[in-house]
């Protein structure tokens, strides 16, 4: 069934609704009415704490510029044919990612929808805690502004904030958000949120761009973050490689489900390629202007070395300390935090809707029990997280660098060489004139893709057990 078009984006009252698979507004299936609604939606799932928290650190531990060329052309030969596998799945079945796979795929292939679920609930534990210090953030600017111009006081404030009784409580808050809106169905508040969102992160980000620009560092910063040294490619492949395909994937929620679900909604005549364009387009432009806007602060701040050394922390240091800096910094400070909060809220609301969509679908329940149930759980794994920063190493690298990676690897393998033809044939779909491009694509995802896929899963696999006999040992014998 095919929505009227007062649907469209911002206005249906059902239409989050309709794209978050509520059982409330639909007894058919229906399909996007309008290419915005579908294209918001997955924006506001792929733009979120993976552009904005993820991508400098992943930046600064990848060597700078290096990082970066890996990471876009990892985006456009891996990303964009990933994505488009996703898709078509979706659109084929027009089903939730477990049903998908069980009605595509035989034997064990047709339980990898269940790896998706497990993957889905293991991100949103650790994603909730960092939004929440997003949150904490905002509230400060309400409460205090922020008043810790040199980095060291910044540095200081963002470690009462990341553990203890204060991350707890914004875990808990933002859990209770992301549950609320998803048992509720996600009308007005929502609908308009997504829609302000990207293009407000847009703006601020061009802001603090400028700002960063007036910066004394900002020749080195954009060195730094341009100017790619080819040796540290070669020689560090082995880092830079899983760390850019997992980035890839995260940021454009892939690996989940996520665009699985979706897609599942979108008639025959849209043309997924343009599509898939559109949404990394948004989803690359945001992150890589987030590199431009907060390196110089950064390294203007703490050096070049510390663009290197930053982390987990590497944003809420350099930009509280920016924002105590700049005139009308505390406006700004606010915006910032609250829009990134709201942007990580419509990336969960995506993560939690596959699996809650799941147990509704299986279990018979009702909506609001099958939320507070997926809610409570992953609310309840969160909890280590909040108290100590090594939990979020170990539930980051073994979803981020294993299940993720394992979750696309088994999907681009099933559309790649099981059902080839399945996958071309859908993705011709709502393209006039297809061409060879479809053999094109199939070819990238039966090689490069698995290649690459194995090679990050490989590495993936060898630097968690590094993690686990090195730091977490020594975590766990201190
Ligand atoms: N893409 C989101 C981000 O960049 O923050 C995170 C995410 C959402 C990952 C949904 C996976 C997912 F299924």
């Amino acid at each position: 069934m095919v929505v009227s078009n007062d649907y469209s984006f911002g206005t249906g009252p059902c239409l989050f609704i309709v794209l978050l698979q509520s059982q409330m507004c639909m007894s058919e299936r229906e399909t996007w009415a309008t290419r915005t609604g579908f294209i918001f939606a997955a924006v506001g799932s792929a733009v979120g704490l993976g552009n904005i928290w993820r991508f400098p650190f992943a930046v600064g531990e990848g060597g700078g510029a290096a990082f970066l060329l890996v990471y876009l052309l990892f985006i456009a030969l891996i990303g964009f044919p990933a994505i488009l596998v996703e898709f078509v799945i979706g659109r084929r079945t027009n089903l939730n990612p477990v049903g998908a796979l069980q009605s595509l795929a035989t034997g064990p292939w047709r339980y990898i929808g269940y790896l998706f679920l497990v993957t889905g609930f293991a991100i949103m534990a650790y994603y909730s805690v960092v939004a929440g210090w997003f949150v904490r953030y905002f509230v400060i600017g309400i409460t205090d502004g922020y008043t810790v111009a040199d980095p060291e006081a910044a540095g200081a404030l963002f470690g009462s904030i990341a553990t203890g009784l204060d991350s707890l409580l914004y875990h808990t808050i933002f859990m209770a958000a992301v549950i609320g809106v998803v048992a509720v169905g996600i009308r007005d508040g929502i609908e308009k949120a997504v829609k302000f969102m990207v293009p407000a992160i847009i703006v601020l980000l061009l802001v603090l761009t400028v700002y960063g620009a007036t910066l004394s560092d900002a020749g080195l910063a954009y060195e730094y973050y341009l100017s790619p040294d080819f040796g540290v490619i070669i020689d560090q492949w082995q880092t830079l490689l899983p760390l850019a395909a997992g980035q890839a994937f995260f940021t454009l929620s892939l690996g989940m489900g996520v665009m699985i679900t979706y897609a599942s909604y979108l008639g025959e005549d849209r043309n997924l390629v343009k599509d898939a364009l559109t949404i990394i387009g948004f989803d690359t432009g945001i992150a890589v202007l987030v590199g431009f806007a907060v390196f110089p602060i950064i390294i203007t701040g703490a050096g070049i070395e510390a663009a290197g050394e930053e982390t987990v922390n590497a944003i809420f240091v350099s930009l509280a300390a920016a924002f105590s800096d700049i005139t009308g910094g505390r406006i700004l400070g606010l915006l910032f935090f609250g829009t990134v909060a709201l942007a990580a809220l419509s990336s969960a609301i995506s993560i939690l809707e596959v699996v809650v969509s799941y147990i509704i679908d299986q279990f018979d329940v009702d909506r609001r029990p099958a939320t507070a149930i997926a809610g409570g759980g992953i609310f309840l794994l969160g909890i280590p997280v909040t108290q100590d920063l090594i939990f979020l190493d170990l539930l980051d690298g073994f979803v981020n660098g294993i299940l993720l990676v394992l979750g696309a690897l088994l999907l681009v393998l099933l559309v790649g060489w099981m059902i080839p033809d399945a996958g071309r044939d859908e993705l011709a779909k709502g393209i006039t004139d297809i061409g060879k491009r479809g053999d094109i694509w199939l070819w990238l995802v039966r090689i490069p893709l698995v290649v690459v896929l194995v090679v990050t899963l490989a590495l993936g696999i060898e630097g968690y057990f590094e993690f686990l006999t090195g730091s977490f040992s020594e975590w766990l014998a201190s």
